[in-house]
């Protein structure tokens, strides 16, 4: 398949799961390609709606699958990862896996309902949904958290 990733990371850790989910993929001679969303201006908190603009957004419409990546943010994605959602193009029929990385130990503290978000927006695309991947972070361990969290995204496609 012709996949794409597409993710928002402000400390690194969304990034390190993409990178291991893109490596995963190519290893299953999938064609990827890994696109770090940017913005006009730094995105900090989940309050800053609509005050910036994405500058690189993708167009879709060569991809099978679109993978979506988000740091969780006060129980829900950024508002970088929405806005792109939002914005996309060529999306409907396609499938579309959400994945996040989250600070709390454990999904329900945010990791869940960041994916049921952003779930809800991709289906207003139209897009075919898949369950997605939550790793948290705290009191694990990162690589191990990442390892599970991108085999449980490789294995939904
Ligand atoms: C503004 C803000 C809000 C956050 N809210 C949550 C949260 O609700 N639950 C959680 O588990 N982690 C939360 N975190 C931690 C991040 O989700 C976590 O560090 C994530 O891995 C960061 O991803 P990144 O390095 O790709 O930016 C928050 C971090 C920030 C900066």
């Amino acid at each position: 398949m012709n996949i794409g990733i597409i993710f928002h990371s402000s400390t690194g850790n969304t990034r390190a799961l993409a990178q291991k989910i893109e490596s995963k993929l190519i290893e299953r001679n999938h064609s990827v390609t890994l696109r770090e969303l940017k913005t006009d201006k730094p995105v900090k908190s989940g309050k800053q709606k609509n005050d910036f603009t994405i500058t690189n957004l993708p167009d879709c419409a060569d991809y099978d699958a679109i993978l979506v990546g988000s740091p969780v943010w006060a129980f829900s994605a950024s508002p970088v990862v929405i806005n792109a959602i939002e914005s996309l193009q060529n999306i409907s029929g396609k499938i579309a896996l959400p994945f996040v990385t989250m600070g709390f130990p454990f999904p329900f503290m945010g990791g869940t309902s960041a994916i049921r978000d952003m779930n809800k927006h991709m289906n207003q695309k139209g897009a075919i949904l898949r369950t997605g991947a939550i790793a948290p972070m705290l009191f694990r361990n990162f690589k191990k958290s990442i390892e599970n969290a991108s085999s449980a995204a490789v294995e939904q496609l």
